[in-house]
């Protein structure tokens, strides 16, 4: 899952420097009179990146081959041997007998490479009416949706998990906070399903990227599209797409579909932060909400005694570094004149990095959460303290007559006096709420209850158990709609 570009040895290096230039010479070879500098062959080398994109390239050049057959651009028996020779290549790599060659300029330069070795002259017609820069935002296109597919499967199977472990800790209650100050009562279940619904937004939009994106750029050529009888309904349909896209400039230049997939991606790693710092949190001898698995957390190479949430804090930092991603294609984009720029290269290490990242963050995120211990006693104790029920106490007066910024006056001052006496709003004698209002009759201790406040919240999207299964129900009801 890692970037072959990462950790580059000095070996390695050194022979992108060296053995590079028989190929790129090769290729060019007509319009130059002097070889490329070895330094500037290096340089411009994607293939590290860009070669996990062969079996997306071989797909594309079928797609294209087969279509130039068909059309009679080349013979139906010359577009055979193509088709089978890239099969070839194609069970070659995947066998490991072909070696993909790390001097290679990029994947598409070392695939046609190979097929003319193979074929010799036939393999030199695969690239008609083709360009690189219809080839690459072809590939990425291809890869890309590959991708999108496992993405999608793991956030439902996240918002999945969250549905049922909501469903546990519907009467769970806890504290909700404002400010990182206790607040109102809630319940963990209800806690949950406010990320199980963050987590179906990311898969709303993921899709509505995926809807955009599948239009095939193939056909567009280098620029200008072509002056052969191409049929580029024919490759789209073959490829999967919905339709080839309508203009041959934009076909080549558009990166937009990095950009948004980025952002998906940024939104889904920030909501996994935020749940990240909270399971932080909730970790430590502070709160000691909950209780990570052993397999889930690590230790300390000193302190005897400490259990880490490392995974969760990498979960957070790793956010940062996919937000880069989304900053680095935005930058790399907006100057560009049309149509393909080199810059455009950029976009690969970038929008894989971030799609490498989600899936790892993914990955193990949801075994930790599914394997955490919850201290329902400890969530139910701090959800004691702090007061949180003084809103309830407010509103038991207003249920009685009075006005609310009268009873929110009231209230304040009993909170006062039970914190200058060490007691809560529980523990506060009648009387002390008597001088205060004659509406306090003896039931203000039922009214002002955890459980009842809890229970009481039934407004819809509430934390009442009865409001949460509601929640519940319809979060999955909209999940299904992502099932394939
Ligand atoms: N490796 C290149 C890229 O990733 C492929 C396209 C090259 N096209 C060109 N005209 N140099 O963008």
């Amino acid at each position: 899952d890692r970037s072959p570009s990462r950790g580059l040895g000095d070996v390695y290096k050194r022979q992108i420097l060296k053995g590079f230039t028989d190929m790129a010479d090769k290729m060019w070879a007509g319009r130059f009179s002097k070889e490329v500098d070895e330094t500037v062959n290096a340089f411009n080398s994607s293939i590290s990146f860009d070669g996990r994109m062969y079996r997306h390239d071989i797909q594309g050049s079928i797609a294209h081959a087969t279509m130039l057959g068909q059309c009679g651009i080349i013979s139906k028996s010359d577009s055979e041997k193509i088709i089978d020779g890239l099969k070839g290549i194609l069970t070659d790599i995947e066998n490991g007998s072909l070696e993909m060659d790390m001097t290679a300029e990029d994947i598409h330069m070392f695939i046609e490479a190979e097929l003319t070795k193979r074929l010799g002259d036939v393999g030199k017609r695969l690239h008609t009416s083709r360009s690189r820069n219809d080839q690459v935002a072809l590939d990425i296109r291809l890869y890309l949706k590959d991708e999108i597919k496992e993405i999608k499967a793991l956030v439902l199977k996240l918002a999945d998990v969250l549905c049922n472990m909501a469903q546990k800790h519907t009467e769970t209650v806890m504290p909700g906070y404002t400010h990182l100050q206790r607040a109102q009562p809630v319940t963990l279940g209800h806690h949950l399903m406010a990320y199980a619904q963050m987590f179906l937004r990311d898969l709303g939009r993921i899709e509505d990227t995926l809807k955009r994106m599948n239009e095939c750029p193939l056909g567009s050529c280098a620029l200008a599209g072509t002056t052969y009888a191409i049929d580029r309904n024919m490759t789209a349909e073959a490829l999967g797409f919905d339709r080839p896209m309508v203009n041959s400039l934009d076909g080549v230049s558009d990166r937009d579909f990095c950009v948004e997939l980025g952002c998906a991606i940024s939104l889904i790693m920030t909501h996994l932060s935020r749940f990240s710092e909270e399971i932080i949190m909730w970790c430590s001898w502070e709160f000691k909400f909950i209780e990570l698995d052993d397999a889930y957390a690590t230790g300390s190479s000193i302190m005897p005694q400490k259990k880490n949430p490392d995974i969760t804090e990498l979960i957070r930092g790793k956010a940062g570094r996919v937000n880069g991603n989304l900053m680095t294609l935005l930058s790399m984009l907006k100057g560009l004149p049309l149509a393909y720029n080199k810059d455009m290269q950029e976009d690969k290490e970038a929008i894989f990095d971030s799609v490498d990242n989600v899936k790892l963050c993914l990955k193990t995120f949801i075994p930790m959460i599914e394997t955490m211990r919850v201290n329902k006693d400890k969530m139910r104790a701090a959800a004691a303290g702090g007061f949180i029920n003084a809103t309830d106490c407010a509103d038991y007066l207003v249920k009685h007559g009075m006005p609310f910024r009268d009873a929110y006056k009231i209230t304040g001052r009993l909170v006062a006096e039970c914190i200058d006496k060490g007691l809560t709003l529980e523990t506060l004698p009648l009387e002390s709420y008597r001088e205060l209002s004659e509406l306090f009759e003896d039931d203000i201790y039922t009214a002002i209850s955890l459980e009842t406040c809890v229970r009481e919240r039934k407004s819809f999207g509430g934390p009442a158990p009865e409001s949460v299964i509601k929640q519940i129900e319809i979060t999955k009801k909209q999940l299904g709609a992502y099932y394939e």
